[in-house]
């Protein structure tokens, strides 16, 4: 999505409105999809990796600063239009930020939580993360606390608002 994003970049002043409808339609679909796959790690991956590696706090520490930091850019930038002139640059920002986390995780926490997690376990991990992501927020919420209990009581809550609020406005609908 981030590369599709950064492909279809469309110059400021020069787009159709039907290029900026598109535009708009892309981002919203990045802001859901962002906010359900941190959520969930938000959930249940961080708590496993601070229970299960030894450096575990400084890893989820450091990745929740990282989300945080995304789910702020998000939150503005779903607000606005893609013909504003704030648009892209937020845009341009989180697919830099996005990619940093990406890479954090990808390079630092995976490797290490592979090793330390049984077949069984990593499994059961994935299972809880496929399933959370159903009942997930598809908004960014960077004023609700990441915290792991937060989460599961004040996310389903948050979640069922902001599936309200796509309906009515055919958010995320093709
Ligand atoms: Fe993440
Ligand atoms: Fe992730």
């Amino acid at each position: 999505m981030l590369t599709q994003l950064e492909m279809s970049a469309v110059r400021q002043g020069a787009a159709t409105d039907d290029q900026l409808t598109q535009r708009k339609k892309l981002a919203e679909q990045l802001v859901i999809e962002e906010s359900r796959h941190e959520a969930v790690e938000e959930m249940y991956f961080w708590p496993a990796v601070r229970q299960h590696l030894p450096n575990g706090d400084e890893l989820a520490d450091t990745a929740l600063g990282q989300e945080q930091e995304g789910k702020e850019v998000l939150a503005k930038l779903d607000k606005l239009d893609a013909g504003d002139p704030e648009f892209e640059k937020l845009l341009a920002e989180f697919i830099r930020a996005g990619r940093e986390h990406i890479d954090y995780e990808e390079s630092h926490v995976w490797p290490a939580l592979r090793v330390a997690l049984t077949a069984q376990q990593a499994q059961e991990l994935g299972g809880k993360l496929e399933a959370a992501k159903k009942t997930a927020p598809t908004r960014p919420h960077p004023h609700t606390p990441a915290s792991p209990g937060a989460l599961k009581t004040a996310g389903p809550v948050a979640a069922a608002a902001d599936k309200a609020r796509d309906a009515m406005t055919n958010r995320g609908t093709d």
